[in-house]
């Protein structure tokens, strides 16, 4: 939960959430016109801050916008905005959007300003290890544009699917465009198929998630057999073990697919593993 007196970083100033104001012809608003990321922090400290920098970039030059600031003043306000919560693990949410035009016109502006929102937020207590028993998921068709390696503010597709799941109880809609797996409606998918790990490779069907490139880094340094290749429906449905990764939530087992166990039906052992070493990671992290 975000406290309504938290400050937050809006267009150049901090000031408390509940006074943070834009304008309503802001093409954030209108049009869902920009982009954003989602950063951890584990003891104040930014995990894979460059990636998501960097990450932040391609997507504003994908949108045909430019980078808003350095990599050294986005630093330094995230800093700031993590400074007073040093302890708990958080979260920095950025929003830019192309800013507010004169009146409401779909064509590109020639010259704008954009919107520059940066807030933080905790990242509930024991909400990981709540997952690490095991989540439920069910499959449905990918019905989203084709631009979702773009870190869009245009989540309708994504909340609509993740809402379908959340219908049938489950935490999460995996997604399937003509026959393969493309990501989860929040996260990055990955199987386990005779203990070798399997991840859709990089497209713009699916986002390339950082921790999602963190899993196969460090599995691929402690020896696990990682390959990224297309999974179709058919192999997701057989596969040993179900993982969805994403900053927030790390790395959770799905253990019931469209209602039938995977595996077992409880977490994998390679999962066990790969949830050990990056809790490693994290760890290292914060003694640093
Ligand atoms: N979402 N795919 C989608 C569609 C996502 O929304 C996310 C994360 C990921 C994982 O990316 P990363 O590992 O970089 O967090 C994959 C964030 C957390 C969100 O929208 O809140």
């Amino acid at each position: 939960m975000t406290n309504t007196n938290s400050q937050v970083y809006l267009s150049g100033q901090f000031e408390p959430l509940s006074e943070a104001k834009i304008s309503v012809l802001d093409r954030g608003f209108l049009f869902a016109d920009g982009v954003y990321e989602v950063i951890p922090a584990y003891g104040g400290k930014l995990f894979r801050l460059q990636q998501h920098l960097d990450r932040l970039n391609n997507n504003l030059t994908a949108i045909r916008m430019n980078a808003v600031m350095s990599d050294a003043q986005w630093a330094e306000i995230l800093k700031k905005l993590l400074a007073p919560q040093t302890l708990d693990d958080q979260a920095v949410y950025i929003q830019i959007t192309r800013g507010a035009g004169a009146n409401r016109d779909h064509q590109l502006p020639e010259q704008y300003t954009p919107t520059v929102f940066a807030m933080c937020q905790a990242i509930p207590v024991g909400s990981v290890d709540k997952t690490a028993q095991g989540v439920s998921a069910i499959t449905l068709d990918d019905i989203r544009w084709d631009w979702c390696h773009i870190k869009s503010v245009s989540l309708l597709g994504n909340i609509l699917l993740k809402q379908q799941a959340a219908d049938q109880s489950c935490t999460e809609a995996i997604l399937i465009r003509q026959g393969f797996t493309t990501e989860g409606s929040a996260s990055n998918v990955f199987i386990v198929k005779n203990n070798q790990l399997i991840t859709p490779p990089k497209s713009h069907h699916l986002l390339p998630g950082i921790t999602r490139d963190l899993v196969l880094e460090i599995s691929q340094s402690k020896g696990i057999n990682c390959i990224e290749k297309e999974i179709s429906e058919e192999e997701l449905t057989r596969a040993d073990e179900i993982w969805l990764t994403s900053s927030t939530r790390e790395i959770m087992p799905v253990t019931k697919l469209n209602n039938r166990p995977v595996g077992d039906g409880n977490p994998g052992a390679i999962w066990q593993k790969a949830s050990q070493y990056y809790a490693e990671f994290k760890q290292q992290l914060r003694g640093n």
